[in-house]
């Protein structure tokens, strides 16, 4: 079995936390990059590091400053010289001075830019930073977790337009960069996931309506986007899958 490197983006906590649980569950998962902006104050990792001391690092990484990604990549390329998955969890719907808007004229462009650099910007420097580690003749993946409201064809609803928005630059570029890899990296598999509304930081301020089956704990979606991660084959690179399996409309 071949040893594999994994790094995680938005680990601190929410899904990004249970997928490096899962990975550090698996035996042929060597060695974990736990990346959040201040990773050491998160209890749940602290945990995982006491458990896993040599398999875990924590990397304090902010997604929306291109100097921590390159700082990140050439670190683990010191270390390892490649990846065999990037999952990237990191995601901003609101925060103390961001409300997702209901109507056009709560737009504000401060709260546009805040979620266009950690939704769309963040994933193409990472894609952009960590494309040579993942570049390699052993399987590899780079997965972004978007959101099926970022699907344009699928929006019935309207509101949420940064958000909204935001995704739907993610999800284009996840197209493009699978296009790209298709030809330089034939090995990579690029995947964009929907994890389905899950019980979270995220989440919680709009959980109400949301009957009880639907609501997943972050231990079962880790689990099932992993499943769908590892058992994807090159024919996958450049789909948008939701935690069901199905592909959704960009
Ligand atoms: N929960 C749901 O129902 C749901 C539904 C559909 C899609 N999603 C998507 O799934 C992903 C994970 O969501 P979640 O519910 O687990 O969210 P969450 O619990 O709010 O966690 C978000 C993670 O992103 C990190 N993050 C935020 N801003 C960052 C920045 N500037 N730099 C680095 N890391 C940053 C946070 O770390 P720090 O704040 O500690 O840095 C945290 O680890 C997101 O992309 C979200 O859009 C979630």
């Amino acid at each position: 079995m071949t040893a594999q490197y994994f790094l995680v983006q938005g680990a601190s906590r929410g899904i990004g936390l249970a997928m490096v649980a899962y990975l550090l569950a698996r035996d042929d998962v060597a060695h974990v990059y736990a990346c959040s902006r201040t990773p050491n104050d998160s209890q749940p990792l602290q945990d995982l590091l006491a458990a896993h001391p040599s398999r875990l690092t924590l990397v304090p990484l902010d997604i929306t400053r291109e100097a921590d990604i390159a700082h990140a990549a050439a670190m683990i390329k010191d270390r390892h010289g490649c990846l065999h998955g990037l999952i990237n969890c990191a995601g901003l719907l609101h925060d103390a001075s961001l409300q997702p808007e209901k109507r056009l004229e709560q737009i504000d462009v401060a709260a546009l830019d805040a979620s266009f650099r950690v939704n769309a910007f963040g994933p193409m420097l990472l894609a952009r930073h960590f494309f040579a580690l993942l570049k390699h003749d052993q399987p590899a993946r780079f997965v972004t977790l978007s959101a099926r409201v970022g699907s344009i064809s699928d929006n019935a609803m309207g509101g949420w337009y940064s958000y909204r928005a935001s995704k739907a630059a993610q999800n284009q570029f996840t197209r493009t960069f699978a296009i790209e890899a298709r030809r330089r990296a034939k090995q990579l598999i690029i995947l964009a996931l929907h994890p389905g509304t899950t019980d979270t930081a995220l989440s919680q301020p709009f959980q109400k309506n949301v009957p009880d089956k639907k609501l997943f704990t972050t231990a079962f979606v880790a689990e099932t986007l992993l499943n769908i991660v590892f058992n994807a084959t090159a024919e996958d690179s450049g789909r948008f899958i939701a935690w069901d399996g199905q592909d959704i409309p960009w």
